[in-house]
This record gives C-alpha cells, structure tokens and sequence, in this order.
C-alpha cells in the first residue's frame, strides 16, 4: 500500500515538462472519482477543513485531497456554542472565499442544519446553490436511515453527496453533548446499517465522527465508497480534521481525538503582544516600514504652502 500522495508538493505544473527532481509532479484536481479511486487502491485521502481564502490556499498548497467547508466554522470561526445558528448565507460566504483560494482540493460544502432536514425538495434547493452560487464541488450532510430519501433526490439531480454518521454535531442536543456514538452493540449495529443505507442512497462517501476504532474498521471494510475517519480509529479509508484543532487556533477545547500539529493560538497572542509593545515604546513604524518623500518636494511644499512652514515649526 503506497501513502505517498499523489499530488506532489502542491506547487503546480511548470509547463517545462523536464523531469528534474527539483520540479514537483504535476498535481490533478481531486474529484470523486479520485476519492474511490483511493479507496480500490488502499491510498489514504486527506482532508482538512477551511472557511476562508487564507487557509484555502494553506491546505492547497500543503497538498491535501479535500477541503470541506465545514459548518464547524460557526464554532471556530463565528464563536457559537454549537452549530446550529450557521445559516445557508453563512455557508455559501465562506464556501465563495474557499473556492477563491483552493485549485487542487475536492471541494466539500456543508449543509447547515435545518438546510435540509425539512424536505427533500428544500434539501435539493439548497444542496443546488453550493455547486451553483459557491463552486463547489460537493454537499455533506449529517444523518443515516432518515436522511436516505433526501440523498437520493440530491445525487439524482447530480450532486455528488458525502454522508456523515457517528457523532452528527447538528444533533448535539438530542446526544446529551458532544459524546463518542456506537458503544454499544446495539448502537454500533445500528451505525452499521445507516453506513450501508448511505452508501445504497448514492452517497460517494462517508464521514465516520467519534466511533469506536472496530466499529469503523468494520464499516470502512463492508463498504465500497471510502470512509473518512475523525475520532475514529486508523482504519478509515481517510482521516479529516478540524483546522483550528489542528493548527491549534480554537481556545475553547480541543477534542481528544485531535493531534496538535501547532500551538498558532499562542503564536498570534505573542505577535499581537510584540506589536501592541512596539507601537507603545515608538518602535513600530521603523524606518524599513516609513518611505518619505524627496526633500525637493517638500521644500517646494513649503514654499507653496508657508503657513505649513509655520505650523511644522510650531
Ligand atoms: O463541520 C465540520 O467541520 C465537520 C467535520 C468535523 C467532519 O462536519
């Protein structure tokens, strides 16, 4: 089994067509047809989430396979409790920057709750104005057995669909909290037919959130579509991870499935500090950050204009 990416070091084709090693191999842009392609050949895919330009062409570049808009964003990004108050509106402005940003990536736009659980019909409407109004390339929404019936009408209007199952955040009321799903023989039997029901409503794919590391070893090895992994276990047929968890950018918690690939959140408060200092003690501008202009002009500032004269003197 190979884990090397395919796409390179995300720096793009230079059109030479030399084969120096310096030169990174052309990257392809993902599309479902990748992610199952990933999945017969054992290649793991990678996916992150993003919601604005900066951190769309971040993942771009760092030549990962997915992004996903995710509704996580009313969390880490908007500071609400949950996800429940993102809108579609809120959606669609974060989906617009990230597809300004991302080239490469599969891109994952995430139905906000209520944005699909009403009717079919509004389901598909909405699911429409993410390819149509925001370029992407994909919905996800959350649920099993009852989702089924709003699946099939999205991907029968040609809408590739991404199912997640598990720990469906939109439904964190009804959970208690943000808790692991499945523990039980019972509840993982259940998760284990709503993985097959998404996979024969048309889903290409399917998020596995918070379940134990057998149960979705299981579901990724009975299923033909790939299964992407957060918080559960090494054997999903891919693995996604919250941006700000993973960049360490989100002050509240962190899950503890997540791995902490940097403390940004301390970086920034330090800069900002640093910053905030410099200007304070008159080190911030500096004289690299100041341009002046010639003293000819400004002498002839002054004899245009002598009170100026006066006044600077003063
Ligand atoms: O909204 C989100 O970011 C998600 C991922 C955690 C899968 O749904």
């Amino acid at each position: 089994m190979s884990t090397t990416p395919k796409n390179g070091s995300g720096k793009g084709n230079n059109g030479t067509g030399s084969d120096s090693a310096a030169i990174p191999p052309a990257r392809n842009k993902v599309t479902t047809h990748t992610f199952q392609l990933r999945k017969e050949r054992g290649e793991p895919i990678t996916m992150i989430t993003a919601y604005d330009y900066a951190s769309a062409v971040a993942v771009d570049r760092a030549g990962i396979d997915a992004i996903l808009v995710g509704d996580s964003l009313g969390m880490v990004v908007l500071g609400y409790e949950t996800t429940l108050p993102v809108t579609m509106e809120d959606m669609l402005h974060h989906c617009k920057a990230v597809r300004r940003g991302a080239t490469y990536p599969l891109l994952i736009g995430d139905m906000p709750f209520m944005s699909y659980q009403t009717t079919p019909v509004d389901a598909l409407r909405n699911a429409g104005r993410f390819l149509q109004e925001a370029g992407m390339d994909a919905v996800k929404l959350e649920g099993g057995r009852e989702r089924a019936e709003t699946v099939r009408a999205i991907v029968e209007a040609g809408i590739p669909v991404m199912g997640h199952i598990g720990l469906t955040p939109q439904k964190v009321h009804a959970f208690g909290g943000f808790r692991y799903q499945g523990k039980t023989a019972e509840a993982a039997q259940r998760l284990l037919e709503d993985a097959h029901i998404m996979q024969e409503a048309g889903c290409f794919s399917l998020v596995l959130e918070a379940v134990p590391a057998q149960l979705a070893e299981r579901i990724s090895q009975e299923l033909a579509i790939p299964t992407i992994g957060i918080g559960a276990g090494p054997a999903c047929d891919g693995q996604v991870l919250v941006y700000h968890d993973l960049l360490g950018m989100f002050d509240r918690f962190t899950p503890g499935f997540v791995r902490q690939y940097a403390n940004l959140h301390d970086t920034i408060t330090a800069a900002l500090e640093a910053y905030g200092d410099d200007v304070r003690q008159g080190r911030f501008p500096g004289s690299e950050q100041t341009r002046y202009m010639a003293d000819s002009e400004w002498e002839r500032l002054l004899e245009i204009n002598p009170q100026l004269e006066e006044e600077v003197a003063n």
